[in-house]
C-alpha cells in the first residue's frame, strides 16, 4: 500500500475531477481528494465508492482555508498535485469578478505555497482553450498568443498558467498544463451529473434536458456568424476521452510512473518544467448540426429558438491537438454518437 503514488485532487466531486479519481484509483494510484462542495455534493463520494468498493480519503475543505490544507499537507506526502476546483461559470464570472479572482486565484496561490513548503513541485493544471486569444484562428495550437481574454474567468486560467509557468521557471516546478473546451457525458456508469436540478451553462445538458421534455425549448445563441450554417462551431470531446489524456500526460511526465516503461526515457531528470497540451478531439461541429445528430439518435425534434449572441461567445473554437497525440501517444477516441447515445440515456432515467 505504502508504494502507492499519492495524488492530491482538488474539487474532486466535480464533472471531471470525479472521473478524474476513478481512472487514477484504477491505475494503481492513492487519491487524496479536497472539496468545498461549492458545485457538487457528497453523492459523487457514494458513487465513487460504488465504482471503487471503498472511499477515497476525503476532506470537505475549501482551499482558501490554508491551516486546513496545510494539516492535510502534514498528514499526507503527496507526489502530485491534480488542480481541478475552480469558479468556471462564465456568465456569474461576468457578475461576480472579484468572487472569480478570490475563489481561483487567491486560493490557488495559498495552493502553490503549500506545495513549495512540503516540497510537493509536480502539478497537472486543469486550463481552458478560452486562454487563446480571439483573434487566433482555430484550428488552435499550443503556441498560439493567450492574452487578451475577454472575461473574469478566462483571466483567471489565463493568469494561473502565468504563474505556473514562473514558478517551473524560477521555483524548480514541473507543470503539465492541460487546455480543453467542451467536455460531454460522462462514464457509464455516472450517476450524479452536475446537479440535474440547476439550468446547465452548456450546450448538451440543455439539448437533453429538451430531449427528455425537462425543458421545453432550446435557444440558440446566434445564426448569424461566418460558419458552416451560421452557427457556433466547437469541438465535443467525451470526458472518459479527456480523463484518459490527463492520466497520459501524468504518466509520461512522471518520472516513477508505474506506466513509464511505455514511453520512450526521457534524457535527463528534468527535461521538461512547464509543458501544454490540447486535449481535444480534433472535430468540430455547429450547434444547427448537434441538434440533428440528437434528433437521429433519440428519433424526435429538439425544439429550438433562434435568440441573440452570448455576448462573450466566440464563432468557432476547436484546436489541432498533434502535440498530444504525437507527445502522449493519447487520441480521442469516443465517437459523438456514443457520447450522445449515453448522454441520452443518462437524462431519460
Ligand atoms: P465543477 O464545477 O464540476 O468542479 C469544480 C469543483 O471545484 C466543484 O466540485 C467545486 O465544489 C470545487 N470548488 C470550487 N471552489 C472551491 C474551493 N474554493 N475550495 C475547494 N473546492 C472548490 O467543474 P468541472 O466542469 O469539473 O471543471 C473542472 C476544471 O476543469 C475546472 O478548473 C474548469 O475550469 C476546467 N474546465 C472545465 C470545462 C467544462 O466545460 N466543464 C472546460 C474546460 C476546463
Ligand atoms: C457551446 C455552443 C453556445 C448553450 C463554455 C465556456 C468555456 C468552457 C466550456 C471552461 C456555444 C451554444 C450553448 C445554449 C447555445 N468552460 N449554446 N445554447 O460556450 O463553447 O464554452 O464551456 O473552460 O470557458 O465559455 O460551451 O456548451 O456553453 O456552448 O446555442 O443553451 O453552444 O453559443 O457556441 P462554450 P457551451
Amino acid at each position: 500500500m505504502n508504494n502507492k503514488k499519492i495524488i492530491l485532487i482538488t474539487g474532486w466531486t466535480g464533472y471531471i475531477g470525479s472521473h478524474w479519481v476513478i481512472a487514477f484509483e484504477k491505475a494503481w494510484y492513492k487519491t487524496v481528494i479536497v472539496d468545498n462542495l461549492s458545485n457538487s455534493s457528497l453523492e459523487t463520494l457514494n458513487w465513487i465508492e460504488k465504482i471503487l468498493g471503498y472511499k477515497p480519503d476525503f476532506f470537505e475543505v475549501d482551499l482558501r482555508d490554508k491551516e486546513k490544507l496545510e494539516e492535510i499537507f502534514e498528514n499526507y506526502s503527496f507526489d502530485w498535485v491534480i488542480h481541478f476546483a475552480w469558479l468556471k461559470a462564465v456568465w456569474e464570472s461576468c457578475e461576480k469578478p472579484l468572487q472569480y479572482f478570490d475563489n481561483n486565484i487567491i486560493w490557488s496561490l495559498k495552493l502553490f505555497e503549500l506545495m513549495e513548503k512540503f516540497g510537493v513541485k509536480n502539478i497537472v493544471f486543469s486550463s481552458s482553450a478560452t486562454v487563446y486569444a480571439p483573434e487566433n484562428s482555430s484550428p488552435l495550437v499550443e503556441t498560439m498568443t493567450t492574452w487578451n481574454t475577454s472575461n473574469p474567468y478566462w483571466r483567471t486560467k489565463f493568469l494561473i498558467e502565468n504563474i505556473l509557468e514562473d514558478l517551473a521557471n524560477f521555483s524548480g516546478f514541473r507543470v503539465v498544463n492541460l487546455r480543453y473546451f467542451n467536455p460531454i457525458w460522462a462514464h457509464k456508469s455516472w450517476e450524479i451529473w452536475e446537479n440535474p436540478e440547476w439550468i446547465p451553462n452548456n450546450l448538451l445538458p440543455f439539448i437533453m434536458k429538451v430531449a427528455t421534455g425537462k425543458l421545453k425549448e432550446l435557444k440558440v445563441f446566434g445564426n448569424d456568424y461566418d460558419t458552416i450554417d451560421w452557427t457556433w462551431v466547437r469541438d465535443y470531446i467525451d470526458v472518459v476521452d479527456l480523463i484518459d489524456g490527463h492520466l497520459k500526460a501524468y504518466e509520461k511526465i512522471s518520472p516513477l510512473s508505474a506506466f513509464q516503461a511505455s514511453f520512450p526515457p526521457r534524457e535527463k531528470e528534468n527535461e521538461w518544467i512547464f509543458e501544454t497540451y490540447n486535449l481535444w478531439v480534433g472535430k468540430w461541429i455547429s450547434v444547427l448540426k448537434m441538434i440533428k445528430e440528437t434528433e437521429k439518435i433519440i428519433l424526435k425534434k429538439i425544439d429550438y429558438k433562434i435568440v441573440e449572441r452570448r455576448a462573450w461567445d466566440l464563432a468557432e473554437v476547436y484546436c489541432n491537438p498533434e502535440k498530444a497525440f504525437k507527445e502522449l501517444w493519447w487520441k480521442a477516441g469516443i465517437s459523438l454518437k456514443e457520447s450522445l447515445e449515453n448522454s441520452f440515456k443518462f437524462y431519460n432515467k
